[in-house]
């Protein structure tokens, strides 16, 4: 028989789910003609300090608990969606409502990327989607494209740059060239970085988003362990001025790549041409450059974050997952995690590197620097010294390497690092070309 409306129930009621709420107001007359029925929010989940947030306030009392008991014991609960955040209790409450049978709909990109393939398990074994598009590159299409539009691909690579903060701080280091902390404090008097950043900067965030990216890319289980991350608060000004001459722009990129059955997943700085697409995306702008077999180089752009944009991803996930209940469809979801490829480790990469050292300034010194390198086939492509100090005979070298191994460049580093004639290793950035 034709539901003649369905049911949703939200969990939280911060900036995600408020916003969430809202259109499901907002838009219910246009919402109800793509389900084919009314969307009716039977209950929100809210813990204690939100029942004073003005998008409490705007809600009707009844709606409104803080009870998980009463919550799941909502009758016509159709559709659970989860906008808390965070990994517990998030994941029980996923847990809970796949073991109901309910669909689900979550944001959560710490549970997804931790917990996919278990929960997957849960929702295949009750038949019931489990959809996370918000959980990826706030109002950008991503995790449908990928597991819908682009399945007849094999996908050989993705170049991301999935999290606003960091691009923001380093778009105003490159432009301005303002030193990491100024640049971070901009990003927080703006609202766009937390409090505590370190998720944003130190790469987690965007480890998170890639491992989900490309378990769903090479369908395959990326854990965010198996990611190699280093964060952004390494850079220079100097590393800026320096790029900028070679004719680079520095991202914080999430890499993942496919060959032979073995990937490479990582999230770091990198130097990439300037006049490359993902160059010139800045601000708090994300972007996404996959590449398919089939379809070739395909890009995605847009808003990242935000309560707008990820209230869009967010009810376009409820509006599928209710079409479904419409349909009498349970779980249809194309995410395997059993291709078995083999995730490579770093050592294994090769990209093109660039070196920032102090070196003392005089004559061989450079000589004893080309042979280290020479010595585990690190090609040099280009050198440059500048601002030779009188004082303390040092100058400061860049050095630009054709492709070379991660292994040798490690051995070369440590090498270098116990010259008498080094100084300092100030920094060494990975090259994408
Ligand atoms: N903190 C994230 C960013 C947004 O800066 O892009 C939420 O995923």
């Amino acid at each position: 028989m034709k539901k003649q409306s369905i049911g949703v129930g939200l969990m939280g009621l911060g900036v995600v789910g408020g916003q969430v709420a809202r259109v499901l107001s907002d838009k219910a007359e246009m919402l109800a003609e793509q389900v084919g029925c009314p969307l009716v929010l039977r209950k929100i989940k809210v813990l204690e300090p939100d029942l004073a947030r003005p998008q409490a306030k705007r809600m009707s009392a009844r709606l409104l608990t803080t009870d998980e008991e009463e919550f799941f014991a909502t009758p016509g609960m159709d559709i659970v969606v989860e906008a808390i955040g965070g990994e517990h209790p998030a994941l029980e409450y996923l847990k809970r409502a796949l073991s109901n049978g309910q669909q689900v709909v979550t944001a959560n990109k710490e549970v997804i990327a931790k917990h996919a393939a278990e929960l997957l398990a849960l929702a295949q074994k009750k038949n019931v989607g489990l959809r996370c598009e918000a959980s990826v590159g706030g109002g950008i299409p991503l995790v449908s494209p990928f597991q819908y539009d682009l399945a007849a691909n094999e996908i050989r690579g993705i170049y991301a740059i999935i999290n606003g903060t960091t691009n923001y701080i380093l778009s105003r280091m490159a432009r301005d060239g303002l030193d990491f902390s100024s640049a971070l404090r901009q990003a927080q008097e703006l609202g766009y970085a937390e409090a505590d950043p370190s998720n944003d900067i130190e790469g987690i965030d965007a480890v998170y988003k890639l491992a989900i990216l490309a378990s769903l890319a090479f369908q395959s289980q990326v854990r965010p362990e198996d990611i190699y991350c280093e964060g952004i608060s390494r850079l220079d000004s100097r590393d800026f001025r320096y790029a900028k001459e070679l004719g680079f722009a520095i991202k914080l990129l999430a890499i993942a790549k496919q060959s032979n059955g073995s990937i490479e997943v990582r999230v770091h700085p990198v130097f990439i041409p300037e006049d490359s697409f993902l160059a010139k995306v800045d601000g708090v702008y994300n972007a996404v450059l996959a590449e398919g077999d089939l379809a070739g180089k395909v890009i995605f752009l847009g808003e990242g974050a935000g309560a707008l944009p990820t209230s869009s991803a967010v009810v376009a996930d409820i509006v599928q997952a209710a079409r479904d209940i419409s349909l009498g469809v349970g779980n249809r979801l194309r995410w395997r995690l059993d291709s078995g490829k083999v995730i490579k480790p770093v050592s294994q990469i090769e990209t093109r590197y660039y070196l920032r050292m102090n070196i003392a300034d005089r004559a061989g010194v450079l000589a004893q620097v080309a042979r280290v390198l020479g010595d585990h086939s690190i090609s040099i492509s280009s050198a440059i010294q500048k601002e030779a100090d009188k004082l303390t005979q040092t100058a400061e070298i860049v050095i630009m390497t054709h492709p070379a191994r991660e292994k040798a460049m490690r051995q070369a580093l440590d090498e270098l690092g116990g010259l008498e004639v080094v100084k300092e290793i100030n920094n060494f950035v990975r090259v994408e070309v």
